[in-house]
């Protein structure tokens, strides 16, 4: 079966693809069709974000969706950036800019700077609903480190681990990441369903 995410952040779209890949899904983002339509993200949650996604990109296709909506939530900073996350330091932002304010609001507070990635993920088809989610849990450090991934991978080093999710390769990221896990429940719901 043929679906289309919701997305153009290659960053997830490679991330989601590694993830069908070998399954009897076939993914194709936005970014693959050329399509920069745009979303507006008006939803207080990350479900309420991924089902306009859905919705949006369903409306306009007709055909089996999925869309993620995802992002930071630090405790320290009571959940924030949360669903703003990508464009927590102002619309049009880079991801240094996000992270260089993260570390700014964080400099005057003791270590460790407990957070989480979350991620929920939807698949929609005009008359199915699934959704599923995921977390990564972490702490967030003063600097950025590493290359790989996107977004706030350069300042997060996942429990368990000494690197950030940006000095990780892609393989390992995916492993743990909240996208994988959101998104490998979701498979296997969508398995399951026989859809
Ligand atoms: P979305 O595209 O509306 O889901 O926004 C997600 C935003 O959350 C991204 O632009 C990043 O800032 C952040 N984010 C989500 N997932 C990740 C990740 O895996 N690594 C780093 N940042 C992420």
């Amino acid at each position: 079966m043929k679906i289309i995410f919701a997305t153009q952040n290659r960053g997830k779209v490679q991330e989601v693809k590694a993830i069908f890949d070998g399954s009897q899904f076939e993914i194709i983002s936005l970014y693959d069709l050329g399509n920069n339509m745009d979303v507006e993200e008006t939803g207080a949650t990350f479900s309420e974000n991924a089902f306009l996604k859905a919705k949006a990109v369903y409306d306009h296709y007709k055909e089996p969706v999925l869309a993620d909506d995802s992002g930071l939530m630090i405790e320290q900073l009571d959940g924030r950036p949360g669903v703003i996350s990508a464009r927590y330091a102002g619309e049009n932002c880079t991801y240094e800019d996000n992270n260089l304010k993260v570390i700014e609001e964080l400099l005057e507070l003791p270590e460790p700077h407990k957070a989480k990635f979350v991620s929920t993920a939807i698949f929609y088809d005009g008359k199915n609903t699934f959704e599923a989610a995921g977390e990564l849990h972490g702490i967030i450090i003063k600097e950025q480190r590493g290359t790989n991934g996107f977004g706030y991978d350069p300042v997060f080093i996942p429990d368990g681990y000494e690197k950030t999710i940006s000095e990780l390769d892609f393989e390992e990221k995916n492993k743990i990441s909240h996208r994988a896990k959101s998104f490998e429940k979701l498979k296997e719901i969508l398995t399951q369903k026989n859809l």
